[in-house]
């Protein structure tokens, strides 16, 4: 998704904003570009691709000044090229403007600005923001701003340059995330703290309908009624961990932040289990106990991954704490209207915070006046500080763009927030014991579980080549199926499909050939026999089967051609543990087919437009 990074201080510009697009490229994007104001003039340089191809023109053309602004492109309107890259210029090339986020009624704009007499240099939306800005300029670059967005409708971040007001960066906020940093060097404005991490000290974050104007010694904030707002600052490392940007000798931040997990479940534990309770505790809930009892239903509503761990957190909710759950796609249940009682809570859940979807779902429930929560990653991010209450992931900063520390820490939330919803419930304090023993035996298991490491390259090896994959499992394991076909899709471009292995006799089956494979997660449980048959159906159609399954588990290795395992732990626990091996699958065979692990084609970390 797009990227926004501005400075204005004492240093140089360029190299700062190139910093910070670097920092922003694991978001996804096809194009970048860096506008500057020196000498009365607005300097731009934008290239289609890398922000190294940036970089190049940079070095070979720096563009002076110590304030400017820069982006990196995810399309949205016109194809990812050179004139379509951010910023974009007024006419007269006075106004340099950099926008996430969609103008809906850009269409209209244009036309009665072309009406007028205007010619537009680009097929995107975003122009219309430049020309917009320009017209209404009467000598205060913030007051324009707030003219120009007044008329738009969609979404926006925004920052805006202009060689009428040097030194001068204008920003403004509707739906997609922008922040304020303030550091040694100078002011910044950024879509993500993680572009400014290591510059900036403090962050402002900035709400809906807020204008601000930064320069190298003050900031301001204004709301919609142009009305001075007194912003709450924030400490920068509480939100972005030192090294998480970092590869730490791994040769793919998806690689190693699959072997963090061990880490990352044990952080996402940390401080949470009572024992002298039994139960689960959380300091952001903001829930009293009563409200908690109250609670006779949970909506829990996401996007993609963070929706499978949802569908994990159905079974768990629904056996550990008899609560009726339904998991939504968030960019359904903002526009389905479902009939919803009253003692209801929403739960979004999300690694980045920011998705327009899962926001705008969250909105959704507010409006309608029920509880929300969030689960989240990112500290301060929108859906965070949006949401009554909530439970943060500590997962640090997720590079890669195929989540997967934040699956598994996601899925341990939900199990630790069942135990506490169930402890107010029927579960017995032994019980309770019970479940805390068996969480916190977790990290050690995904740590053996990274030893099947070997197994799965010898699979992948073996797979590489196919064009479809099926993913089967029963209950709980069947959101991992979701999962394990959708990591596999994302950075290996193989089309998956998951499916409760039951369900692949209602026809899926018939995709069934010898260049197939079929991959059952069948670790030893309550359903193991009739995973068993599943498989057998498969064999009997001489489709390849690849099993996930117990130790030493010659049942299954009698029936599959390959058998990768993992260590036994509780039931319930499973989905984190069987996640971990499609994990360094999809990981493997995206590798070997020379794909872009990290930043693999049309997606984005962080989808902030709808
Ligand atoms: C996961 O691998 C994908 N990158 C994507 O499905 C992601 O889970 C989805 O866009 C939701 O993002 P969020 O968790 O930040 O809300």
């Amino acid at each position: 998704m797009c990227g926004i990074i501005g400075f204005t201080g004492v240093a140089d510009a360029a190299p700062i904003l190139l910093d910070g697009l670097r920092r922003l490229e694991y978001r996804g994007y096809d194009s970048a570009g860096i506008a500057t104001v020196s000498d009365g003039a607005v300097q731009v340089r934008k290239r289609s691709g890398r922000v190294a191809e940036l970089a190049r023109a940079v070095h070979d053309d720096p563009p002076p000044g110590s304030c400017g602004i820069s982006h990196t492109r995810w399309a949205t309107h016109g194809p990812a090229t050179e004139r379509n890259a951010h910023p974009h210029l007024d006419a007269a090339g006075d106004f340099a403007v950099v926008h996430n986020g969609v103008i809906e009624n850009h269409f209209q704009l244009r036309q009665q600005l072309e009406a007028e007499g205007v010619e537009f240099a680009s097929d995107t939306d975003t122009e219309v923001l430049a020309h917009l800005i320009a017209r209404c300029w009467h000598g205060d670059l913030m007051e324009a701003v707030a003219q120009a967005t007044s008329v738009v409708k969609g979404t926006y971040g925004l920052a805006v340059v202009s060689r009428h007001a040097p030194g001068v960066i204008v920003g403004a906020r509707l739906g997609s995330p922008l922040i304020i940093g303030i550091g040694p060097e100078g002011h910044f404005l950024a879509s993500d703290s993680s572009a400014i991490a290591g510059r900036a000290e403090k962050v402002v974050y900035l709400d809906d309908r807020q204008v601000c104007q930064i320069a190298p010694d003050r900031w301001t904030v204004r709301d919609q009624d142009f009305l001075t707002v007194e912003a709450i600052t924030h400490d920068l490392r509480h939100v972005v961990g030192d090294g998480d940007c970092d590869l730490g000798g791994f040769p793919h931040h998806m690689l190693k932040e699959i072997y963090e997990q061990p880490e990352t479940l044990t952080n996402a534990m940390r401080g949470r289990l009572d024992d002298a309770n039994a139960t689960a505790h959380f300091g952001g809930l903001n829930l009293d106990p009563r409200q908690l009892r109250n609670v006779e239903r949970v909506i829990m509503t996401a996007c993609g991954t963070s929706y499978h761990a949802g569908l994990v957190g159905e079974y768990l909710f629904e056996e550990l704490a008899r609560i009726p759950v339904e998991v939504e796609y968030a960019s359904e249940f903002r526009y389905r209207n479902p009939p919803v009682d009253r003692n209801t809570i929403t739960l979004a859940i999300t690694q980045s915070g920011e998705t327009a979807d899962t926001l705008a779902a969250l909105r959704e429930s507010k409006r309608m006046g029920h509880t929300t929560l969030a689960i989240c990653n990112v500290v301060g991010s929108s859906i965070a500080r949006e949401a009554d209450g909530g439970v943060y992931l500590h997962a640090g900063t997720e590079v890669g763009v195929a989540s997967t520390k934040a699956f598994t820490s996601q899925v341990v939330v939900l199990a630790m927030l069942a135990l506490y919803f169930g402890r107010t419930r029927h579960l017995s304090a032994s019980r309770g014991e019970q479940l805390m023993r068996e969480l916190r035996g977790l990290p050690a298991a995904v740590r053996e579980t990274l030893r099947c490491h070997d197994a799965v390259k010898h699979v992948a090896r073996r797979y590489a080549h196919v064009r479809n994959v099926l993913y089967l499992g029963r209950q709980a394991l069947y959101p991992v199926a979701l999962e394990g076909a959708l990591k596999l899709k994302e950075i290996s471009y193989i089309h998956a499909e998951g499916y409760p292995a039951a369900e692949m006799k209602h026809g899926p089956i018939a995709l069934v050939d010898e260049e197939t494979p079929s991959l059952f997660l069948v670790p030893r449980g309550q359903v193991f026999d009739k995973v068993m048959s599943n498989m057998q159906e498969i064999k009997a159609r001489r489709g390849p089967v690849i099993a996930i399954a117990s130790p030493n588990d010659h049942d299954v290795a009698s029936v599959a051609d390959d058998v990768i395992p993992i260590p036994d732990v509780a039931e319930w626990l499973q989905p984190i543990v069987a996640a971990i091996p499609l994990q360094l699958l999809a990981y493997e065979m995206s590798v070997l087919r020379g794909c872009d692990v990290d930043k693999p084609r049309n997606l984005a970390k962080s989808v902030t437009v709808e």
